[in-house]
Protein backbone atom coordinates (compact mmCIF):
# COMPACT_ATOMS: atom_id res chain seq x y z
CA UNK A 1 0.00 0.00 0.00
CA UNK A 2 1.28 3.51 -0.59
CA UNK A 3 1.67 5.72 2.22
CA UNK A 4 0.42 9.10 2.97
CA UNK A 5 0.76 11.63 5.39
CA UNK A 6 -2.33 13.84 6.70
CA UNK A 7 -1.02 17.04 7.67
CA UNK A 8 -4.05 17.57 10.33
CA UNK A 9 -6.57 15.67 12.06
CA UNK A 10 -9.42 15.51 10.19
CA UNK A 11 -13.03 16.25 10.81
CA UNK A 12 -13.68 12.75 12.04
CA UNK A 13 -12.38 9.34 12.51
CA UNK A 14 -14.50 7.82 10.14
CA UNK A 15 -12.67 9.64 7.21
CA UNK A 16 -9.02 8.33 8.58
CA UNK A 17 -10.61 4.95 8.60
CA UNK A 18 -11.83 5.24 4.49
CA UNK A 19 -8.17 6.52 3.87
CA UNK A 20 -6.66 3.84 5.57
CA UNK A 21 -8.95 0.92 3.50
CA UNK A 22 -6.26 2.37 0.87
CA UNK A 23 -2.96 3.78 2.64
CA UNK A 24 -0.70 3.30 5.21
CA UNK A 25 -1.84 6.65 7.11
CA UNK A 26 0.02 8.38 8.96
CA UNK A 27 -1.75 11.50 10.90
CA UNK A 28 -0.13 14.70 12.32
CA UNK A 29 -2.32 14.83 15.76
CA UNK A 30 -0.83 18.26 17.11
CA UNK A 31 -2.98 21.00 17.75
CA UNK A 32 -1.10 23.45 15.48
CA UNK A 33 0.53 22.64 12.00
CA UNK A 34 4.02 20.72 11.78
CA UNK A 35 6.75 22.79 12.02
CA UNK A 36 8.31 22.66 8.67
CA UNK A 37 11.00 20.03 9.89
CA UNK A 38 7.88 17.77 10.95
CA UNK A 39 6.57 18.44 7.50
CA UNK A 40 9.29 17.53 5.43
CA UNK A 41 10.70 14.32 8.03
CA UNK A 42 6.79 13.18 8.29
CA UNK A 43 6.27 13.31 3.62
CA UNK A 44 9.42 11.73 3.51
CA UNK A 45 8.87 8.21 1.67
CA UNK A 46 4.96 9.57 0.62
CA UNK A 47 3.43 8.71 -1.86
CA UNK A 48 0.59 11.12 -1.24
CA UNK A 49 0.39 14.30 1.19
CA UNK A 50 -3.27 15.48 2.66
CA UNK A 51 -2.72 19.32 3.69
CA UNK A 52 -3.89 22.24 4.56
CA UNK A 53 -3.69 25.65 3.77
CA UNK A 54 -1.50 26.17 6.55
CA UNK A 55 0.87 23.40 5.34
CA UNK A 56 4.13 25.43 2.85
CA UNK A 57 4.42 22.93 0.54
CA UNK A 58 7.59 24.20 -1.39
CA UNK A 59 10.64 23.05 -3.42
CA UNK A 60 12.37 22.16 -0.34
CA UNK A 61 9.93 19.65 0.58
CA UNK A 62 8.90 18.70 -2.86
CA UNK A 63 12.58 17.73 -4.27
CA UNK A 64 13.46 15.89 -1.11
CA UNK A 65 10.53 13.60 -2.12
CA UNK A 66 10.82 11.30 -5.14
CA UNK A 67 8.15 8.83 -4.10
CA UNK A 68 5.22 11.96 -3.81
CA UNK A 69 2.81 12.23 -6.55
CA UNK A 70 -0.01 14.09 -5.54
CA UNK A 71 -0.60 16.65 -2.84
CA UNK A 72 -4.14 16.89 -2.13
CA UNK A 73 -4.94 20.34 -0.26
CA UNK A 74 -8.12 20.08 1.87
CA UNK A 75 -8.93 23.97 0.58
CA UNK A 76 -10.32 25.47 -2.72
CA UNK A 77 -7.25 28.06 -2.30
CA UNK A 78 -3.56 26.26 -3.17
CA UNK A 79 -1.43 29.46 -2.32
CA UNK A 80 0.30 27.11 -0.15
CA UNK A 81 1.75 24.56 -2.74
CA UNK A 82 4.71 25.45 -4.92
CA UNK A 83 2.77 23.94 -8.38
CA UNK A 84 6.12 25.23 -10.49
CA UNK A 85 7.84 22.87 -8.54
CA UNK A 86 5.16 20.35 -8.43
CA UNK A 87 4.59 20.32 -12.38
CA UNK A 88 8.70 19.91 -12.29
CA UNK A 89 8.27 17.05 -10.50
CA UNK A 90 5.34 15.87 -12.49
CA UNK A 91 3.48 15.56 -8.74
CA UNK A 92 -0.48 16.29 -9.17
CA UNK A 93 -2.31 18.86 -7.03
CA UNK A 94 -5.85 18.69 -6.30
CA UNK A 95 -8.11 21.35 -4.25
CA UNK A 96 -11.96 21.26 -2.76
CA UNK A 97 -13.84 23.63 -5.02
CA UNK A 98 -17.40 24.22 -4.90
CA UNK A 99 -18.29 22.46 -1.61
CA UNK A 100 -17.45 25.34 0.33
CA UNK A 101 -18.80 28.36 -1.91
CA UNK A 102 -21.96 28.59 -0.04
CA UNK A 103 -20.62 28.81 3.54
CA UNK A 104 -18.06 31.34 1.95
CA UNK A 105 -20.72 33.35 0.49
CA UNK A 106 -23.04 33.22 3.65
CA UNK A 107 -19.73 34.49 5.75
CA UNK A 108 -19.85 37.33 3.15
CA UNK A 109 -22.82 38.77 3.49
CA UNK A 110 -22.77 37.96 7.12
CA UNK A 111 -20.19 40.32 7.15
CA UNK A 112 -21.88 42.64 4.96
CA UNK A 113 -24.42 43.22 7.46
CA UNK A 114 -22.58 43.06 10.23
CA UNK A 115 -20.84 45.86 8.96
CA UNK A 116 -23.86 48.17 7.63
CA UNK A 117 -25.94 47.59 10.37
CA UNK A 118 -22.62 48.96 12.66
CA UNK A 119 -23.33 45.34 15.36
CA UNK A 120 -19.72 45.24 16.71
CA UNK A 121 -19.49 48.92 17.29
CA UNK A 122 -23.42 48.83 19.04
CA UNK A 123 -21.83 45.82 20.79
CA UNK A 124 -18.41 47.71 21.93
CA UNK A 125 -20.63 50.38 22.80
CA UNK A 126 -22.66 48.36 25.50
CA UNK A 127 -19.49 46.67 26.86
CA UNK A 128 -18.00 49.85 27.38
CA UNK A 129 -21.05 51.25 29.79
CA UNK A 130 -21.79 53.82 26.67
CA UNK A 131 -25.50 52.55 25.48
CA UNK A 132 -27.70 55.79 26.77
CA UNK A 133 -31.23 56.33 25.99
CA UNK A 134 -32.45 55.46 22.36
CA UNK A 135 -31.56 59.04 19.91
CA UNK A 136 -32.87 59.72 16.89
CA UNK A 137 -29.16 59.89 15.17
CA UNK A 138 -27.17 57.49 17.26
CA UNK A 139 -25.40 54.65 15.68
CA UNK A 140 -26.82 55.08 12.46
CA UNK A 141 -25.91 52.27 9.50
CA UNK A 142 -26.71 51.82 6.05
CA UNK A 143 -29.43 49.64 4.40
CA UNK A 144 -28.55 47.33 2.49
CA UNK A 145 -31.28 47.66 0.37
CA UNK A 146 -30.27 49.68 -3.03
CA UNK A 147 -27.10 49.92 -1.97
CA UNK A 148 -24.33 48.92 -4.57
CA UNK A 149 -22.14 46.18 -4.41
CA UNK A 150 -19.01 45.56 -6.34
CA UNK A 151 -17.17 42.24 -6.31
CA UNK A 152 -13.88 41.95 -7.14
CA UNK A 153 -13.43 38.22 -8.10
CA UNK A 154 -16.43 36.89 -10.38
CA UNK A 155 -15.72 33.03 -9.83
CA UNK A 156 -18.29 30.35 -7.75
CA UNK A 157 -18.12 32.55 -4.87
CA UNK A 158 -18.40 35.44 -6.02
CA UNK A 159 -21.57 34.82 -8.08
CA UNK A 160 -23.31 33.17 -5.01
CA UNK A 161 -22.52 36.45 -3.04
CA UNK A 162 -24.15 38.01 -5.81
CA UNK A 163 -27.42 36.05 -5.95
CA UNK A 164 -27.62 36.87 -2.11
CA UNK A 165 -27.28 39.99 -2.68
CA UNK A 166 -29.65 40.04 -5.34
CA UNK A 167 -32.24 38.54 -3.31
CA UNK A 168 -31.92 41.97 -0.70
CA UNK A 169 -32.25 44.28 -3.66
CA UNK A 170 -28.57 45.08 -3.80
CA UNK A 171 -27.12 46.43 -6.89
CA UNK A 172 -24.15 43.70 -7.88
CA UNK A 173 -21.07 44.95 -10.27
CA UNK A 174 -18.22 43.48 -10.63
CA UNK A 175 -14.86 43.63 -12.12
CA UNK A 176 -12.65 40.70 -13.48
CA UNK A 177 -12.92 37.92 -16.19
CA UNK A 178 -16.61 36.27 -16.35
CA UNK A 179 -16.42 32.46 -15.18
CA UNK A 180 -20.21 32.04 -14.98
CA UNK A 181 -22.59 33.10 -17.30
CA UNK A 182 -25.99 34.79 -15.94
CA UNK A 183 -24.03 36.85 -13.62
CA UNK A 184 -27.23 38.98 -11.73
CA UNK A 185 -25.46 42.84 -12.79
CA UNK A 186 -22.76 44.17 -14.52
CA UNK A 187 -19.18 43.86 -15.24
CA UNK A 188 -17.18 47.59 -15.00
CA UNK A 189 -13.72 48.66 -14.93
CA UNK A 190 -12.16 48.66 -11.25
CA UNK A 191 -12.36 52.29 -11.45
CA UNK A 192 -15.87 52.53 -11.95
CA UNK A 193 -16.54 49.97 -8.98
CA UNK A 194 -14.16 51.75 -6.97
CA UNK A 195 -15.94 55.01 -6.86
CA UNK A 196 -19.77 53.60 -7.02
CA UNK A 197 -19.95 50.64 -4.80
CA UNK A 198 -20.92 50.95 -0.89
CA UNK A 199 -19.02 47.39 0.08
CA UNK A 200 -16.55 45.70 -2.47
CA UNK A 201 -15.77 42.44 -1.52
CA UNK A 202 -12.64 40.58 -3.10
CA UNK A 203 -13.20 37.14 -4.41
CA UNK A 204 -9.48 36.46 -5.80
CA UNK A 205 -7.50 33.69 -5.37
CA UNK A 206 -4.15 34.30 -4.63
CA UNK A 207 -1.02 34.18 -6.96
CA UNK A 208 1.23 36.96 -7.88
CA UNK A 209 -0.73 39.04 -10.05
CA UNK A 210 -2.95 39.11 -7.18
CA UNK A 211 -0.70 39.57 -4.34
CA UNK A 212 -0.75 43.06 -2.58
CA UNK A 213 -3.73 43.82 -5.46
CA UNK A 214 -5.43 46.29 -3.62
CA UNK A 215 -3.49 49.59 -2.39
CA UNK A 216 -3.96 52.96 -1.25
CA UNK A 217 -4.40 54.11 -4.95
CA UNK A 218 -7.16 52.42 -4.89
CA UNK A 219 -8.46 53.02 -1.06
CA UNK A 220 -8.58 56.64 -2.52
CA UNK A 221 -10.86 55.85 -5.37
CA UNK A 222 -13.64 54.61 -3.30
CA UNK A 223 -16.49 56.55 -1.57
CA UNK A 224 -15.00 57.33 2.20
CA UNK A 225 -17.36 55.64 3.67
CA UNK A 226 -17.09 52.65 1.45
CA UNK A 227 -16.71 49.48 3.44
CA UNK A 228 -14.22 46.95 2.16
CA UNK A 229 -14.94 42.69 2.90
CA UNK A 230 -12.10 40.10 2.03
CA UNK A 231 -13.36 36.36 2.50
CA UNK A 232 -10.55 35.61 0.00
CA UNK A 233 -7.00 35.75 1.24
CA UNK A 234 -5.03 38.48 3.42
CA UNK A 235 -2.27 39.52 0.81
CA UNK A 236 -4.03 40.24 -1.56
CA UNK A 237 -4.57 43.51 0.26
CA UNK A 238 -1.87 46.05 1.21
CA UNK A 239 -2.68 45.80 4.47
CA UNK A 240 -0.44 48.58 6.08
CA UNK A 241 -2.19 50.69 2.98
CA UNK A 242 -5.56 49.55 4.45
CA UNK A 243 -4.13 50.53 8.19
CA UNK A 244 -3.50 54.48 7.05
CA UNK A 245 -6.52 54.21 4.59
CA UNK A 246 -9.04 53.81 7.69
CA UNK A 247 -6.92 55.57 10.28
CA UNK A 248 -7.11 58.80 7.70
CA UNK A 249 -10.49 58.04 7.17
CA UNK A 250 -10.33 57.67 3.57
CA UNK A 251 -12.28 54.38 3.63
CA UNK A 252 -15.87 53.78 6.03
CA UNK A 253 -14.29 50.34 8.10
CA UNK A 254 -13.67 46.94 6.97
CA UNK A 255 -14.53 43.20 7.90
CA UNK A 256 -11.56 40.79 7.30
CA UNK A 257 -12.21 37.03 7.48
CA UNK A 258 -8.39 36.73 5.83
CA UNK A 259 -5.53 39.01 7.04
CA UNK A 260 -1.55 38.90 6.47
CA UNK A 261 -0.49 37.04 8.46
CA UNK A 262 -2.93 34.44 9.90
CA UNK A 263 -3.47 34.68 12.83
CA UNK A 264 -3.44 38.52 12.74
CA UNK A 265 -1.07 39.77 16.00
CA UNK A 266 -3.22 40.82 19.26
CA UNK A 267 -0.58 43.97 18.58
CA UNK A 268 -2.45 44.95 14.95
CA UNK A 269 -3.31 48.58 14.53
CA UNK A 270 -6.56 46.97 12.89
CA UNK A 271 -7.55 45.11 15.87
CA UNK A 272 -8.15 48.80 17.67
CA UNK A 273 -10.47 50.00 15.41
CA UNK A 274 -13.98 50.01 16.16
CA UNK A 275 -14.92 50.09 12.16
CA UNK A 276 -12.75 47.09 11.64
CA UNK A 277 -14.47 43.50 11.89
CA UNK A 278 -12.16 40.89 12.22
CA UNK A 279 -12.83 36.92 11.95
CA UNK A 280 -10.62 34.13 12.12
CA UNK A 281 -10.65 32.58 8.70
CA UNK A 282 -14.11 31.48 9.07
CA UNK A 283 -15.05 30.98 5.82
CA UNK A 284 -15.62 27.32 5.34
CA UNK A 285 -16.21 26.65 8.63
CA UNK A 286 -19.14 24.84 9.15
CA UNK A 287 -19.62 21.16 10.11
CA UNK A 288 -20.71 20.12 7.02
CA UNK A 289 -18.43 22.27 4.51
CA UNK A 290 -15.26 20.96 6.51
CA UNK A 291 -16.70 17.33 6.15
CA UNK A 292 -17.59 17.63 2.44
CA UNK A 293 -13.83 19.53 1.96
CA UNK A 294 -12.21 16.45 3.58
CA UNK A 295 -14.16 13.70 1.72
CA UNK A 296 -13.28 15.81 -1.64
CA UNK A 297 -9.45 15.69 -0.96
CA UNK A 298 -9.63 12.22 0.04
CA UNK A 299 -11.75 11.26 -2.90
CA UNK A 300 -8.84 12.98 -5.30
CA UNK A 301 -6.22 10.68 -3.18
CA UNK A 302 -8.25 7.44 -3.32
CA UNK A 303 -8.79 7.85 -8.08
CA UNK A 304 -5.23 8.70 -8.05
CA UNK A 305 -4.12 5.29 -6.39
CA UNK A 306 -6.97 3.94 -8.52
CA UNK A 307 -5.35 5.01 -12.02
CA UNK A 308 -8.02 6.94 -12.59
CA UNK A 309 -7.51 10.81 -12.62
CA UNK A 310 -8.31 13.07 -9.52
CA UNK A 311 -11.38 14.71 -9.98
CA UNK A 312 -10.01 18.20 -8.95
CA UNK A 313 -6.47 18.74 -10.45
CA UNK A 314 -5.06 22.40 -10.59
CA UNK A 315 -2.08 21.40 -12.56
CA UNK A 316 -3.14 19.45 -15.42
C1 LIG B 1 -10.03 27.70 1.15
O1 LIG B 1 -10.52 26.59 0.98
O2 LIG B 1 -9.17 28.16 0.40
C2 LIG B 1 -10.53 28.47 2.30
O3 LIG B 1 -9.81 29.63 2.51
C3 LIG B 1 -10.53 27.60 3.54
O4 LIG B 1 -11.31 28.19 4.49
Amino acid sequence: MNKIFVTRQLPNEELVKKLEKFFIVDVWKGENPPSKKILKARSKGCWGLLTMLTEKIDLDIISDNPSLKIIANMAVGYDNIDIQAANRFSIKVTNTPDVLTKSTAELTIALIFMMAKRLQEGNLAIRNNEWGPWHPSWMLGKDLDNSKLGIIGPGKIGHEVAKIAKSLNMQVMYYGKKTKKNFPGNFVNLENLLKNADFISIHLSLNKETTKFLNMDHFTMMKNDAVLINTSRGQIINQSDLENALKKKIIGGAALDVTDPEPLPATSELLKMQNVFISPHLGSATKKTRLAMASLAIKNLIELNAGRKPPNMVNE
